[in-house]
């Protein structure tokens, strides 16, 4: 009989750790309704304790998804982050604190600077802590795979002994390797299982090395009962487990594996699709599950072999990660039963009939304009109206603008709405986004400099939309904005006015959080 494995999806808190693909609040809660339709068990929803943003946020999904999906949030081995999970999490059914805290001898030392017996006894109480506050706690070993190994069992030990119901196990630098780290789990799970069976042990690794499925599949083999993983991937550096691999690994080597998942397969690429529609990050075009030529097959031998049969070169068919359906090609003729299947597909929930029949008017306009709307048109057209009803009169919008490109003075002017106010000036650059940008910049009055501008079609033909990705620096951190449209140099322009906007979103919000604590 197959074994079920538990996918933890930690896209929102490791996978968001990532610069450039910080999320706002609306945004997490459309991907977390997507990661619910993709049936994942567990939803790390974020770190509530490192700012008030994310404590709302992880407050906000469990509001919204905590009735059926379990959530949990992670907390350094400190009351202040397990209260601040505790408080963001309670309202959501089945939640479960997160505690984190390293093991190995450089953790130890180099971040710590206690003796090992005092960093362990701090994980023991944290653990106690916890528990006060709710029945299941989770305790990471962090960088688990650099530790001794009687150490690491021996915090174990006394973490389950103080109450801990799930041990996870984290290759947190990406150094394990599979051989290596399934012999680390089997040995771990045989002693947890003579300590006390009913404790889940689960794996989290990392892909420094490009190992992290072939670790986590081996942790699997060896006797993990839950792995964390991330969409398409994303996380610190080279990244985290990706979810689809694994999931896909265990669903098709079913017979070599002997386990399997929740997961709703068909519901894959979907949610990878809807994460990098999200982000701006895309996913590498020969990504294994999620990548554009994932199932693309070019070669002749190859076209022919699968014309005679198609398990000749595939070991799993498109449809079943949800290729098949989704490329949406709509017209103005497609009515709104299309258009309300095209906004699902996308992974949005529709919201009340008023919404719907606003957005449907958009798109009419849209589809005479352009004449054939794809799928990232549509979600474009969701996710903008979304932005726009939230619209908030400390953040700046386009008004209008005008570029004059040439070799000599490239030349923008620009209006900005800024609440009742309207703002304008012209500048002068060395080239048209110079220009633009020193406009916007100079009527902002912020002291902002760009870091990074990525310009991509994301369409075909005539009719191709331009992405626009930006990260500028602000007081010493790093903002990102992102836009699509048609016209290259509003998208420029708005994408710059996202990152401001998100820039001071976090300013005053920084400020109110001073203000509260002075008082
Ligand atoms: O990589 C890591 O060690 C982590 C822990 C919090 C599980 O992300
Ligand atoms: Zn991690």
């Amino acid at each position: 009989m197959n074994r079920n494995i538990i996918v933890l999806d930690t896209t929102l808190r490791d996978g968001e750790q990532v610069p450039g693909a910080k999320l706002n609040v609306q945004q997490k809660i459309e991907f977390a309704q997507q990661l619910k339709r993709l049936q994942v068990d567990i939803i790390e929803a974020g770190f509530p304790a490192s700012s008030k943003g994310d404590f709302q946020a992880v407050q906000e999904i469990a509001r919204a998804m905590g009735d059926t999906v379990t959530i949990t949030a992670l907390a350094r081995a400190v009351k202040s982050d397990i209260e601040a999970v505790y408080e963001s999490i309670k309202i959501a059914q089945n939640p479960f604190i997160h505690i984190v805290l390293g093991t190995s001898n450089i953790h130890v030392e180099k971040k710590f600077n206690r003796s090992k017996d005092a960093v362990l006894e701090m994980g023991v109480e944290a653990v106690k802590y916890a528990k006060t506050l709710l029945p299941h706690v989770q305790y990471s070993t962090e960088d688990a795979s650099r530790s001794d190994f009687e150490y690491l069992w021996k915090t174990i030990e006394a973490v389950v002994k103080a109450g801990a119901t799930m041990i996870n196990v984290p290759d947190t630098v990406g150094y394990a390797v599979p051989e290596e780290f399934g012999e680390l789990i089997r040995k771990i799970n045989e002693r947890l299982k003579n300590l006390n069976d009913k404790v889940i042990l689960s794996v989290h690794c990392h892909n420094d090395l490009g190992l992290a499925t072939a670790n986590t599949l081996s942790a699997i083999k060896n006797g993990a009962e839950k792995v964390e993983c991330t969409i398409n991937g994303l996380g610190e550096r080279a990244g985290n487990t990706s979810l689809e691999e694994v999931v896909m690994g265990l669903k098709v080597r079913e017979n070599y594996y002997h386990c399997s998942t929740r997961i709703q397969t068909t519901e894959l690429v979907r949610t990878s699709r809807l994460l990098t529609h999200l982000t701006g990050l895309d996913v590498q075009v020969n990504k294994a599950i999620t990548g554009e030529n994932a199932f693309a097959h070019s070669s002749g031998i190859h076209q022919d072999g699968l014309l005679k049969d198609k398990n000749v070169y595939e070991i799993m068919s498109p449809e079943e990660v949800g290729v098949e359906s989704m490329e949406l090609i709509l017209t103005a003729r497609s009515g709104r039963h299309a258009f309300k299947n095209a906004v699902e597909k996308m992974g949005f929930e529709i919201g009340d009939a008023n919404e719907f029949e606003q957005l449907f008017a958009k798109f009419i306009a849209l589809a005479d304009l352009k004449k054939e709307v794809y799928d990232h048109d549509v979600f474009y057209l969701v996710a903008g109206h979304r932005a726009e009803a939230v619209s908030d009169s400390r953040l700046y919008e386009l008004e209008s603008f005008q570029v004059v490109t040439n070799d000599l003075s490239p030349t923008a002017t620009v209006a900005l709405k800024r609440g009742g106010e309207v703002l304008k000036g012209s500048e002068v650059g060395d080239g048209p986004i110079d220009a633009l940008y020193g406009v916007i910049k100079s009527l902002s009055g912020l002291d902002v400099s760009l870091k990074h501008y990525k310009i991509n079609s994301i369409s075909r033909g005539k009719e191709a939309v331009g992405r626009v990705n930006i990260q500028i620096e602000y007081g010493g951190k790093t903002y990102s904005g992102r836009a699509m449209d048609t016209d290259i140099i509003k998208a420029s322009a708005i994408a710059f006015l996202n990152g401001i906007n998100a820039a001071l979103l976090e300013k005053t919000q920084e400020s109110m959080e001073e203000g509260a604590r002075a008082k």
